[in-house]
């Protein structure tokens, strides 16, 4: 699947104020007006919440990333993002108690992707959780936005996308960043990401098996993950870690590359991260004048 050129241009537009290298306007995707409507529609977004109140309740792994941060600047923006991940868990709550619905427990493959894959270095978490993890999330934030016709519904999660979208773009900068520094990093994190991208489908297959193929926004589920692939596949050429689509990746590749990251997360558990506490006196904002 290919997106629109006019759509492509990561910057100058006024709805990317977020400086994200694959901007707001690409996120969305045409439901041809099909909609989620209430109250007939209730149960079902209720389940799609508990995904994201699950996904939300992870976000404060970013906590983790405060002791390890490789530069105060950095530290002061994770302890920012914890205050906000907790913002949207009252966000989604506030959604259940508007939609009438109660908390359930989320999907074991959305548990594995929050939880399971959580970065072992730093370069794993701004790369595999933030640009893309979070990138993927906020594809489906703006679907909601587009198709939930309840007002209320559309300005929380507004709210909370906005917030999401610099969550993103600070992983696209730090990850250009150590790629640029470390152009090695390059296989690894693009090994990491193809095992989420390969766990994507196992999840469209549960939705569709789980809330019906007949509703008129989900029957179109499919094609929607075709196009979060699509955003997925260009955010990892704009971060400089994949040099052509992921179609041509031959299956030999794509093997070593899922075996190298393996191995990089296995190396990962034996080396001794950097803290703050070792590196503050050469950071950047103490050497300044
Ligand atoms: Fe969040
Ligand atoms: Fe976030």
């Amino acid at each position: 699947m290919t997106l629109e050129p006019d759509l492509l241009a990561p910057a100058e537009d006024s709805s990317n104020r977020s400086g994200m290298l694959v901007p707001r306007e690409a996120l969305r995707f045409d439901f041809h007006g099909a909609k989620f409507r209430l109250p007939r529609d209730a149960p079902l977004l209720g389940w799609v919440l508990d995904q994201f109140l699950y996904g939300e309740v992870t976000g404060i792994q970013c906590g983790h990333w405060l002791y390890a941060a490789p530069s105060l600047e950095a530290a002061a923006f994770f302890a920012r993002q914890a205050s906000e991940e907790l913002a949207h868990v009252r966000v989604f709550l506030r959604l259940h108690a508007l939609l009438g619905t109660r908390p359930g427990p989320a999907h074991p493959v959305v548990r594995w992707l929050s939880t399971g894959s959580m970065g072992r270095d730093y370069a794993e978490h701004v790369c595999s959780e933030m640009a893309v993890g979070e990138g993927m999330v906020l594809a489906v934030f703006q679907a909601l936005i587009d198709t939930v016709e309840e007002k209320a519904v559309v300005r929380l999660l507004e709210g909370a996308a906005r917030q999401e979208e610099r969550h993103v773009a600070f992983g696209e900068q730090q990850t250009l960043a150590l790629v640029q520094k470390d152009p090695g990093l390059k296989g690894v994190l693009l090994g990491m990401n193809l095992l989420s991208l390969l766990a994507l489908p196992r999840l469209a297959r549960h939705v569709q098996r789980r809330l019906g193929s007949d509703h008129e926004v989900l029957c179109q589920a499919e094609a929607f993950l075709a196009h979060v692939v699509a955003l997925t596949e260009l955010r990892l050429q704009r971060m400089g870690l994949l040099h052509r689509s992921l179609s041509q990746l031959r299956s030999t590749s794509r093997a070593w590359l899922l075996f190298r990251a393996q191995l990089h997360r296995l190396g990962a558990r034996f080396r001794r991260p950097r803290r703050l506490t070792d590196t503050y006196l050469q950071d950047p904002a103490l050497l300044g004048p």
